[in-house]
Formats: structure tokens, C-alpha cells, sequence
């Protein structure tokens, strides 16, 4: 049985021509110095709490071990105390008791594991992962935030997508920092194609 309001989320910042990373893997970009006037200010405190409403992560092994390097950088673990679901075929390190490795068929994990027992489903990347939730209809969400930069080459936001996914925009925000934070709603439904491959 499914958690009654269970939604799973995409979420990745990119650049404005699509790329979450360069070709090596790097996210240096991240960091823009543009300024729009009219934009809004992310409030203390904002973001914090918007966390607190997360319940799960899902992540893809190379994102993982970015997560990792910037831990060894000292940058911190973005992830809090919340269940982190890295998919992976090989054996990875686990650093803390709530990473979780996964290999086997993502629907499954997402329909029979996660979607019973959490609301808010976060996958955080990469592209790859990112792509086979979209084609395995398994999203219902995406939430896109550009940055004001471009990049010309890297990493998409999606690999592999084989057909049109519709989507509904149900938000825009522009942000003092020139970033733009889009959500959409995925059209269509879900079951149509979770045992795709
Ligand atoms: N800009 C942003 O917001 C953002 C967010 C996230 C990531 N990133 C960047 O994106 C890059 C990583 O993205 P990516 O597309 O290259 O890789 P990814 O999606 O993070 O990871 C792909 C890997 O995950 C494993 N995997 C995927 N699906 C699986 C499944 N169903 N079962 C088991 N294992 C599965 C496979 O690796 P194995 O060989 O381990 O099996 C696959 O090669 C990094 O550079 C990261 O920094 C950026």
C-alpha cells in the first residue's frame, strides 16, 4: 500500500543550456555573481524548514561520490539525517547509518519500498537517474533551477529520455541571486510506463 499523498520529486540546479555538470563532473559554476533587482531573498530560515519537509533522498552513485568529495572537502553532507538511497551495482563506501546502497529495478524501489512509507521523495541526480525516473514514470514532479550561466557542454539534466514527457508549470520564482526556480508537474500518468525499460 502507498503512502495516500506520496510524491517524488526531481530536483536539480543546471545551467541555462541544460547541463547539471561539466563533461568531468564538476560544479565549480555553481557559484554565479549576478544580481536581479527585482528578484526574491531566500529568508533565514526558509531554507531549513523546507528540508524538514523532505523524507527521502534518491541519488544516483556518481552524484554520491560528489556528495562524498565535498564531505572529504569539508563542505559538509547536503542530506541531513534523512534516508539516503544511493543506486549503485558496485560496493561503495557507506559514511553514515542512514546511506543506503541499492541495485535492482527502480520502480520497484520507489513503488514497493518508498512510496509506502514517505510523502516527500527527493531524487537529487544525477542525469542518469534523473532519466530513467522520467521514463519509467515514476516522477511527478520536476523542479528545475537555472542558473544564470552557460556552460556550452556537460552533463544533462536528463539522459536517455526516449519520448515527450508533458509537463504542467505549476510555479515560477526569480530569485535576487539571477537564479529561476521552475516546477512542473508531470501530465500523463505514472503507471502508463513503470515497466518499461
Ligand atoms: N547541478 C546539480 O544540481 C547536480 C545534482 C546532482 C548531481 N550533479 C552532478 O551530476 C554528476 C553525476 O550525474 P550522472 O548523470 O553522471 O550520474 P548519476 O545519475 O549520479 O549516477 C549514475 C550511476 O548510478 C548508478 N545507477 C543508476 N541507475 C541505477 C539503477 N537503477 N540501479 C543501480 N545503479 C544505478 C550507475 O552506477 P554504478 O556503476 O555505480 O552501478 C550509474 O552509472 C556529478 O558530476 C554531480 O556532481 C549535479
Amino acid at each position: 500500500m502507498r503512502h495516500p499523498d506520496s510524491r517524488v520529486t526531481i530536483h536539480m540546479a543546471a545551467s541555462l543550456d541544460g547541463f547539471i555538470a561539466r563533461k568531468d563532473g564538476s560544479v565549480d559554476w555553481l557559484e554565479t555573481a549576478d544580481e536581479f533587482a527585482a528578484g526574491e531573498t531566500i529568508e533565514p530560515g526558509f531554507v531549513e524548514a523546507f528540508l524538514k519537509t523532505i523524507d527521502c533522498y534518491v541519488m544516483g552513485s556518481r552524484t554520491y561520490e560528489t556528495a562524498l568529495n565535498f564531505e572529504a572537502g569539508g563542505f559538509g553532507w547536503s542530506y541531513g539525517d534523512k534516508p539516503t538511497l544511493v543506486l549503485t551495482s558496485r560496493e561503495l563506501p557507506r559514511i553514515r547509518d542512514t546511506v543506503e546502497l541499492y541495485s535492482g529495478d527502480l520502480a520497484h524501489l520507489v513503488n514497493e519500498r518508498l512510496r509506502p512509507k514517505y510523502r516527500n521523495i527527493w531524487f537529487v541526480g544525477g542525469g542518469v537517474v534523473s532519466g530513467e525516473c522520467l521514463r519509467r514514470g515514476l516522477a511527478d514532479e520536476v523542479r528545475y533551477s537555472i542558473l544564470p550561466i552557460l556552460i556550452g557542454d556537460g552533463i544533462p539534466f536528463f539522459e536517455r529520455l526516449d519520448r515527450d514527457v508533458a509537463l504542467h508549470l505549476a510555479e515560477v520564482k526569480a530569485y535576487k541571486s539571477g537564479m529561476v526556480e521552475l516546477r512542473y508537474e508531470v501530465r500523463g500518468h505514472r503507471g502508463q510506463s513503470q515497466n518499461a525499460t
